[in-house]
């Protein structure tokens, strides 16, 4: 069983839905999975030994706005975040997008977070979980795969 933390911003609902989709596979699997708002989150609460430290990993999710911008109070969050050691911790991205706002820079959350977490020397799980446009036809054959994979991952590493 790994303790599973995810964080994420949603303007419009959307990332919430997903994550709590992943949230609902991971918990099925036996993990404690619990899901934070990034607005309502201190970030200096996930260092080691703080309120949200405890984690075997931590899933990032964030939507994409304004050209390629994170969800506002996610990205205030990631901002905080910067000061926290995550060197060889776990962590696994989730982004949403839509091509028609601006293709050039679709789902550009997804990079953002990998970028910021390659940074600070996490450990990256499988690949950013990418999903575009409405996410209720891809939360049964995109978005549970991606949780089932997260688990295999969590089951090679010894955390199930
Ligand atoms: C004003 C606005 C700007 C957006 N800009 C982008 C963008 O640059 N790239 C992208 O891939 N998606 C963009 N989107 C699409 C959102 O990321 C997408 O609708 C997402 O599902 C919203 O997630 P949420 O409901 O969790 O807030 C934009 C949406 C809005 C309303």
């Amino acid at each position: 069983m790994a303790k599973i933390k995810i964080i994420y911003g949603s303007a419009g609902g959307n990332t919430e839905m997903v994550c709590e989709k992943v949230a609902g596979i991971l918990s099925a699997h036996g993990h404690k999975v619990e899901m934070l708002k990034a607005k309502l989150t201190d970030p200096m609460k996930l260092v080691k030994g703080g309120e949200h430290g405890d984690f075997d990993l931590l899933i990032l999710a964030s939507p994409t706005y304004g050209h390629g911008q994170l969800e506002q109070y996610f990205d205030k969050f990631l901002q905080g975040l910067a000061a926290v050691e995550l060197k060889d911790r776990n962590c696994a991205i989730i982004g949403l997008g839509d091509p028609k706002y601006d293709s050039d820079y679709h789902i550009e959350s997804a990079k953002f977070i990998m970028d910021f977490l390659k940074k600070k020397g996490a450990k990256i799980l499988h690949m950013p979980l990418r999903v575009s446009k409405c996410p209720l036809p891809l939360l049964i054959g995109h978005v549970d795969k991606w949780a089932e994979k997260i688990n295999d991952q969590l089951k090679e590493m010894g955390n199930v």
